[in-house]
């Protein structure tokens, strides 16, 4: 099987893991919870959950627990995105290929939408707990689900995701000179790198990695991240609305400063593969090896989309 064959698979499976997840759109509720899964069902890479699947197999994980944890992240960065496109952000009309969620329902819909996501992705994760009972394995513990939701709920919040979109948003009223690379660099650890590390080290937790492991793959998570971000930002530059499923030039509409507004297009590739490859060396030793996710971090190097 080719590595495009063995991801449009996984995709599908995480598609499934998904559906299992998605809330009925019913009751008085009916409307935001539509625009919860308009968002939620339009697909996207599924990127974060394909990572937090991958670190759970790299440490031997074979039970489904980790599904509830694989939609509630992906729920967490929807969510992110209904937020980031609004007009108080950075005001966007298009998003995975369709009109965003706050030009279909309202502003006020897709306020309500991503807080809507952002709640239900923690009910969605204390779902574990139930499948405790019925595990073949006797490795899982509530404690140890208990810290893959702390792990969820830091890397989201103000030290991570949100401390990342605060310094981001704030860095549009700066003067290009006034945003170092020392800024740049944090808000890309935070506003993307976060969320990366979130999925790997959830998946690692889940699976019993050691303290050892589990800061490396924190090491791996903020690599892929910034150079996620990085790519991001030059697709911002070079790619095309068909590929992409969103607007283009959107950070030069926001007047922001981006890695590649800084160190331009070349530096900023050959940044994106260094720290890409310095991720798959780290991983080599690893658990159990991975050959799919050393693929695949290098396959999104190259990403279009
Ligand atoms: C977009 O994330 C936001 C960033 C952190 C750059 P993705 O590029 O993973 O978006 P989807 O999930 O595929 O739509
Ligand atoms: C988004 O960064 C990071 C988030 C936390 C949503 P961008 O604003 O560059 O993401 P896109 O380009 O809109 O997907
Ligand atoms: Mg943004
Ligand atoms: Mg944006
Ligand atoms: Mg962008």
């Amino acid at each position: 099987m080719t590595f495009n064959e063995e991801l449009d698979i996984k995709v599908q499976y995480i598609e499934s893991v998904l559906d299992k997840y998605v809330p009925e759109e019913e009751g008085f509720a009916a409307t935001v919870i539509k625009a919860m899964n308009y968002s939620l069902k339009s697909g996207g890479k599924r990127l974060r959950p394909l990572l937090m699947f991958e670190a759970y197999r790299l440490f031997g994980g074979e039970e489904d627990i980790v599904e509830p944890f694989m939609a509630a992240i992906e729920m967490i960065h929807t969510y992110s995105l209904v937020h980031d496109d609004l007009p108080c952000m950075d005001n966007d009309e298009y998003r995975r290929g369709r009109k965003t969620t706050h030009a279909v329902f309202g502003e006020t819909m897709a306020v309500l939408a991503g807080d809507g996501l952002l709640n239900y992705a923690f009910e969605t994760a204390c779902r574990a707990f139930d499948k405790l009972n019925v595990l073949q394995s006797s490795d899982y513990s509530a404690m140890t689900i208990g810290r893959a939701i702390g792990i969820l709920a830091g890397k989201s919040g103000i030290y991570g995701m949100i401390g990342g979109q605060c310094a981001d948003i704030e860095a549009e009223e700066l003067a290009p000179e006034q945003v170092d690379e020392k800024r740049i660099l944090y808000i890309h650890e935070h506003k993307t790198a976060a969320l990366i590390q979130n999925a790997l080290m959830i998946g690692a937790v889940l699976a019993g990695a050691n303290e050892i492991d589990l800061a490396k793959i924190e090491r791996v998570g903020y690599n892929v991240g910034l150079a996620f971000q990085i790519q991001d930002d030059i697709l911002d530059v070079t790619g095309t609305f068909e590929q992409l499923g969103k607007d283009i030039g959107s950070d030069e509409k926001n007047g922001k400063t981006t890695y590649v507004s800084i160190n331009g297009l070349n530096k900023s590739k050959a940044d994106v593969e260094a720290l890409s490859e310095e991720a798959v060396n780290i991983l080599k030793d690893m658990g159990d090896g991975n050959e799919f996710l050393e693929e695949l971090i290098i396959y999104l190097v190259n990403r279009t989309k």
